[in-house]
């Protein structure tokens, strides 16, 4: 080959060399450029999705709101109930009829026979009072139950003088020298926010056995409760359950049922069962019986797959050994016994736990109260076994 040739190929290949690496170069640019486009096309992409998960999500959620609209409405028809402040015809109606409630004759046996067998005052004429006290209110146009609530409440501190003045408190086992009335708001406020802990999106029903005029279920109610859930006033005195009912009568959202119920002899048929959750609240009202029959807690597992059941009541000296007992669980303890309150709660609940029926989660000896009687916190929950297969 010559030199002349040698160069000429030379020179071929540089072109080549360079027609190659311009290619090479619009090549990658292109590249580039569809890189970014599938990018920017991800990120579209990736926003419509987002866009699309929104909408959905907010189609179920505005699809629960109709539901939830729906059922107020269908409330409302149902009861006929009056908007506050208009019209009151249909709800003087409703009053009428709460207050002319009569217990069947063998139901009016138990009470009485109760009464007479009593060593102590029963709390039929006390819940009487308060039912005239919330029928004052009520007569005087009173048609909020928040505001009726407070302003019975009110009264019955002013009965009872209850001020500002310092009074012996015991909290979670300790004393303390507190305000009464705001102490005692704290108490009512503890109630709440226990059941409150307990609640679920699936609770369906909050009982209250021995629930006296009602007071813990309308706070409940009113400070958030589950509005889709029934509210089961249980208690012994008629008096009590009238008072429960008139309250509830100012909401007609608030669907509040009422009925008899004895701790000796517990009957829970008006309760309806369901798969959801219930929620069984007792405050101060264990205390009133001695001995309570133990059906009292285990039929009422059987109301809901999920039971979780909260107590407030004074029996901090059977939660633990009387070598470990404070000053103030001594002296509970005498008065528990002249009182014949009760003895049996938390043997009861430690029997089922070890049945395996329920797990204790919160135990509080003397958790708040005056020192004479504070209340014991005790939440436990139905154990459910897994499902088999
Ligand atoms: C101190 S009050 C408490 C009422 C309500 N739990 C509260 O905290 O406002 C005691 C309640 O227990 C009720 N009670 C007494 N003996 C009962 C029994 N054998 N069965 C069901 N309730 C009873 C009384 O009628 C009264 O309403």
């Amino acid at each position: 080959m010559t030199d002349d040739n040698s160069m000429d190929e030379k020179k071929k290949l540089k072109n080549k060399l360079e027609v190659a690496r311009r290619d090479r170069a619009e090549a990658l640019e292109r590249a580039k450029i569809a890189d970014e486009k599938a990018l920017s096309t991800i990120a579209k992409l990736k926003a419509t999705r987002d866009i699309l998960q929104a909408t959905e999500r907010n189609a179920a959620q505005f699809e629960a709101e109709a539901v939830e609209l729906e059922r107020k409405l269908n409330v409302i028809m149902r009861s006929q109930a009056t908007i506050p402040g208009s019209s009151d015809e249909s709800q003087n109606k409703k009053l009428e009829q709460i207050l002319s409630l009569e217990d069947p004759p063998e139901v009016q046996e138990i009470i009485k026979a109760y009464h007479n067998s009593m060593d102590k005052k029963s709390y039929d004429h006390v819940w009487r009072e308060r039912r005239d006290l919330i029928m004052s209110y009520l007569e005087r146009g009173e048609d909020r139950l928040s505001r009726a609530l407070a302003r019975i409440r009110r009264a019955e501190e002013r009965n009872r003088a209850m001020g500002l003045d310092l009074r012996r408190w015991i909290v979670d086992d300790e004393a303390l020298d507190l305000p009464w009335r705001p102490a005692a708001a704290a108490y009512r406020s503890a109630v709440v926010e226990a059941v409150m802990d307990a609640v679920t999106p699936q609770t369906s029903k909050i009982i209250e056995t021995g629930s006296g005029w009602g007071e813990h279920l309308c706070n409940i109610y009113l400070e958030g409760g589950p509005a889709g859930a029934t509210y089961y006033a249980l208690e012994l005195e008629k008096e009590g359950r009238i008072c429960s009912l008139l309250l509830a009568s100012l909401d007609p959202l608030f669907n509040l049922r009422a009925g008899f119920f004895d701790y000796r002899q517990p009957d829970y048929s008006m309760v309806e069962k369901d798969d959801g959750h219930t929620i069984l609240l007792t405050a101060h009202s264990i205390e009133q019986v001695k001995d309570i029959h133990q059906d009292c807690l285990r039929v009422a597992l059987t109301l809901s797959s999920r039971v979780t059941g909260v107590h407030f009541e004074p029996v901090g000296w059977q939660t633990h050994d009387r070598n470990d007992w404070r000053p103030w669980t001594q002296q509970h303890y005498e008065r528990c016994q002249e009182k014949s309150y009760n003895t049996n709660l938390v043997s009861l609940l430690r029997a089922m736990e070890a049945e395996e029926l329920i797990r204790i989660r919160i135990m509080k000896p003397n958790f708040i109260g005056l020192d004479y009687n504070p209340a014991t916190l005790i939440v436990w929950e139905k154990v459910v076994s897994a499902p088999s297969g």
